[in-house]
């Protein structure tokens, strides 16, 4: 079968372009926030000089602003598979929202009830619901087995019983890119009668997400990891959107997804995360006709957007075996995760390694003297506790190479060759 290129998609990225002193950059590190496609500015420029407007008013600016602050949510369902834009929350990031959330739900709770995370996740998963602690909530951890940093399900089975409130576990790890198995979990939480919260920040630019497939209860996920600017969602059943009782200031309204407004949202940040669906779209209507059949049942729009994930995970798929196999081949270097050349399907194209002898800083600076942007996670790019666990910091953390759609099989041979050389 043909192989998928989305090189061709590179043009749209004006940093992608752009020479500094000369120099094109690579840019690895796109699991700390992507770069942005020219559509994307166009539209926070024109929402600036068109429409540019508080919300909630009589005149023509504002009413264009209600219904950009509507279309964005509609955009955000299609792209999720949720049944109605109504469940979608505006916000300024993952983290805000998700602490938004954990006040919400600590209405709710009562001293000894349980939480479930994983220490695989980034701490925005970990300590919005630690925090709960100070409550008298318990929080418990499943545990991750060490030799490809994959959940322990036997042991999650075990520890979500009727004491469990909540399970939050994140769709993919942004330090060893991990895919978790959700549907599995969420099953095991409803089964206990507990909600599942799901951070899909990371997961989110590389597969396709179903909300309804999942089952889960919340959903979150910023649109800076996904080719937009920076702003945040967060989706929730609609019925437990209504029930639920957010802390609110006046002027945020009662009804969904309205009454988890805090303050005014970052409009032209919103104007831009449509038009990062929209490029996304595009990418679907270009590169995704062949994933088409395999969406058959979702309506027309949210198939192309599909099919465009699927794009991308095949693509991305192509690039993860070339980094995995050039990694393999440098001595003294472990990468954490998943390595299997099988199974690399069950992970993000997100690498960590510890190259012995030197730190991930030494590295990332050598790195970047090349022109080649990744990530020195000391602390497993707010990843902390799993690199604590992993027991990686005093060998100076983890170096994180992450590839996105707009990477190129010749950038991953210029990051091993520099790597090759920082290794003798
Ligand atoms: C997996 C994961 N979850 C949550 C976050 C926090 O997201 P935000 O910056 O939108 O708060 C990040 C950021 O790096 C992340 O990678």
């Amino acid at each position: 079968m043909e192989k998928i290129d989305l090189s061709p998609l590179r043009k749209q990225f004006p940093a992608l372009n752009k020479t500094v002193d000369g120099k094109k950059r690579i840019f690895l590190d796109g699991a700390a926030g992507t770069q942005v496609p020219q559509i994307v500015f166009d539209a926070m420029f024109d929402y600036m000089v068109v429409s540019n407007a508080n919300y909630g008013g009589y005149f023509r600016t504002s009413v264009e602003t209600d219904e950009m602050l509507v279309g964005v949510r509609e955009d955000v369902a299609d792209f999720i598979n949720a049944p109605s834009w109504e469940g979608v929350v505006l916000g300024p990031n993952m983290t805000t929202l998700t602490y938004t959330l954990m006040w919400t739900l600590l209405r709710q709770m009562k001293k000894r009830d349980e939480v479930v995370i994983t220490r695989l996740d980034h701490g925005a998963n970990i300590d919005s619901w630690k925090a709960l602690e100070d409550f008298g909530v318990v929080a418990k951890y499943i545990e991750i087995n060490k030799e490809d940093c994959t959940l322990d399900y036997e042991m999650a089975s075990r520890l979500i019983d009727k004491k469990t409130k909540l399970v939050a576990v994140g769709l993919a790890s942004n330090a060893v890119g991990t895919v978790n198995d959700i549907k599995r979990l969420t099953q095991m939480a409803h089964d206990a009668g507990a909600l599942m919260f799901v951070d899909a920040v990371h997961y989110a630019p590389h597969f396709p997400i179903d909300v309804a497939d999942l089952g889960c209860d919340f959903l979150a996920y910023s649109a800076y990891k996904c080719f937009g600017p920076h702003v945040g969602f967060l989706w929730g059943k609609k019925e437990l959107l209504e029930e639920l009782n957010p802390y609110r200031p006046w002027p945020s309204h009662d009804e969904v997804p309205y009454k988890y407004n805090i303050g005014t949202p970052n409009m032209e940040g919103f104007a831009g995360a449509r038009a990062s669906v929209q490029y996304i779209e595009n990418l679907g209507k270009k590169f995704g006709k062949k994933f088409l059949s395999q969406y058959s049942g979702y309506n027309e729009r949210r198939q192309i957007l599909k099919a465009a994930m699927a794009a991308i995970a095949e693509y991305e798929l192509g690039l993860s075996k070339k980094l995995n196999e050039g990694l393999s081949q440098i001595k003294n270097l472990k990468v954490y995760g998943i390595t299997d050349p099988e199974r690399l399907n069950q992970r993000c194209p997100t690498y960590s390694f510890v190259l012995e002898g030197k730190t991930s800083e030494e590295i990332c600076k050598r790195m970047s003297d090349e022109w080649i942007y990744v990530w020195n996670a000391e602390d497993g790019a707010g990843a902390l506790e799993l690199v604590e666990w992993l027991d990686v910091v005093k060998k100076g953390g983890l170096l994180r190479v992450s590839l996105e759609h707009y990477n190129t099989e010749g950038e991953i041979d210029r990051f091993l060759e520099v790597l090759r050389s920082i290794a003798k």
